[in-house]
């Protein structure tokens, strides 16, 4: 299992006042209060896989849990189907199920702090966990994993819940403000496959990145090879406001996208970056 980054989010918010950490969802799995848990994968999601032809699509799970949608995945055939949650007692349980499933595909860590392109990502009860603070952040933060043409689907809450702790609800026009602008399409339609105790309370979300890459500013592009040149040591601000330090190493293209590399290793798509600052370093 690969540890990655941690917990980066602001606390601070209207209503919930919960420290939705590690521990929080450490414990509910400890305690095995996981009422959210439906004990197989969501038909949504099952019946979304069932009609994927292609198995080497890239597949991330946020928030995955103990990844019944990832098991269900996997003896489907994809190949390519990672789980991202911040702790790893929900792991357990699914090497359990299925000890052949890629350990090397579960990642212990945060969302926020993920990287990646992949052609699916899958919403399933991850989003109404989350602090409602934190939504725009969802939704800023999705666009940089996505590869051009892929798709962020699942299904959202079509019901307020709580305020005050997870789960948190919503409404489609509470959504469509927070996703607009960030996908080349986005839609929320009322789900027909529900589970029984879901039926009429869920929506089904398709958030689609634009499938052409727009190349960035040839003057902007620019900077980032004299900076490389000059091994300067740079502050990249993404979109979604996560800093990234490092010496640039190369600029290549993939996925018919711009992409840098820093000293690090870390890869960043150069139309995600917002801003940089510079220093030449010693
Ligand atoms: C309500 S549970 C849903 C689990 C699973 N999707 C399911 O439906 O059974 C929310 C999951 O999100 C995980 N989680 C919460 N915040 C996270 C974050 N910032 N990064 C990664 N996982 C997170 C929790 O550990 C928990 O497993």
């Amino acid at each position: 299992m690969i540890h990655t980054g941690r917990v980066t989010y602001d606390p601070q918010h209207d209503l919930c006042r919960m420290q939705l950490d590690h521990t929080f969802w450490n414990d509910r799995y400890l305690t095995g209060e996981t009422g959210w848990d439906l004990g197989g994968p969501s038909t949504p999601l099952k019946e979304y896989l069932d009609q994927l032809p292609d198995k080497d699509l890239r597949i991330l799970i946020p928030g995955g849990g103990k990844a019944w949608e990832a098991e269900y995945a996997h003896r489907l055939g994809f190949k390519n189907v990672l789980v991202i949650d911040l702790t790893d007692a929900p792991f357990k349980e699914l090497l359990d199920r299925c000890p052949v499933f890629p350990k090397e595909h579960l990642i212990v860590g945060d969302f926020f702090a993920h990287q990646g392109q992949y052609d699916r990502i899958l919403e399933q009860t991850f989003f109404c966990a989350l602090d409602p603070a934190l939504r725009s952040r969802y939704v800023r933060h999705m666009p940089t994993l996505l590869a051009p043409g892929g798709k962020l689907v699942g299904v959202l809450f079509d019901d307020p819940l709580n305020t005050d702790k997870p789960p948190f609800g919503g409404s489609r026009a509470e959504y469509e403000h927070v996703f607009a602008g960030h996908f080349a399409s986005v839609s929320f339609t009322p789900c027909h496959n529900s589970i029984a105790p879901r039926a009429g309370r869920e929506l089904w979300l398709c958030a689609i990145q634009s499938v052409v890459y727009e190349p960035i500013d040839c003057s902007l592009y620019d900077t980032y090879e004299a900076a490389a040149t000059k091994r300067e040591h740079v502050h990249l601000t993404m979109n979604d406001d996560v800093i990234h330090d490092g010496i640039i190493v190369d600029l290549y293209i993939r996925d018919k996208a711009e992409w840098l590399r820093l000293d690090n290793g870390t890869e960043l798509r150069l139309d995600g970056i917002r801003k940089m600052d510079s220093r030449r370093s010693e």
